[in-house]
């Protein structure tokens, strides 16, 4: 990861750390990860996309741990919007101390605000992050982490993650399908 990313992820770190749905730091590291395996294949503009990746979910610093963690759907919900309406301040304070501009930051907010509730987002930036969101659970540290949190089986996890998560590039369904086979090659040796 290049120099001026790495200083991102640091300052989005204690944030990332204060999110309690799950492990917030190793799911960013598999959504940067996503972001560059996309970029490789489809256009987009790493400056703006990279940081997108690492403080998508910064917002969940600020939202109730009993919200987070509750369950009730509709506190869920709750917790799902409100992570989303405090990532502005947060990114916002990240980039500024990261050195990056106004107009760059407006970007990077309006691409990480789309990230849920959205559907048929026309901009090719929201589309990547909403598939780099959604490839990051089938990497194989990301997968098996999220079955702890949830405490699931790798069948349930696998059943769950091919009937909801979904992409706008060819590329992002790819490589999803191709880590998922090798997800279920795993329980099925079991
Ligand atoms: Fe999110
Ligand atoms: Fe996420």
């Amino acid at each position: 990861m290049k120099e001026k990313f790495e200083k991102i992820l640091e300052l989005a770190l204690p944030y990332l750390k204060q999110g309690a749905k799950k492990d917030f730091v190793i799911h960013t590291q598999g959504v940067v990860k996503a972001m560059e395996l996309l970029l490789e294949k489809e256009q987009g503009n790493e400056d703006i996309l990279i940081p997108a990746a690492i403080l998508h979910d910064v917002g969940w610093a600020d939202v109730p741990v009993n919200l987070q963690k509750s369950d009730q759907r509709e506190e869920r919900l709750e917790g799902m919007k409100l992570h989303i309406e405090c990532a502005p301040p947060i990114v916002e304070k990240v980039l500024l101390e990261a050195g990056y501009n106004e107009s760059d930051i407006k970007r990077i907010i309006g691409i990480i605000v789309a990230h849920k509730f959205q559907e048929n987002l026309i901009d090719a930036g929201k589309q990547l992050l909403v598939d780099a969101d959604a490839l990051s659970d089938a990497f194989s540290e990301q997968f098996y982490s999220d079955l702890k949190h949830y405490g699931n089986t790798p069948e349930e996890g696998y059943n769950y993650r091919k009937k909801s998560n979904q992409f706008y590039t060819k590329t992002g369904q790819e490589i999803f399908d191709k880590e998922m086979e090798n997800r279920k090659k795993e329980f099925e040796v079991q």
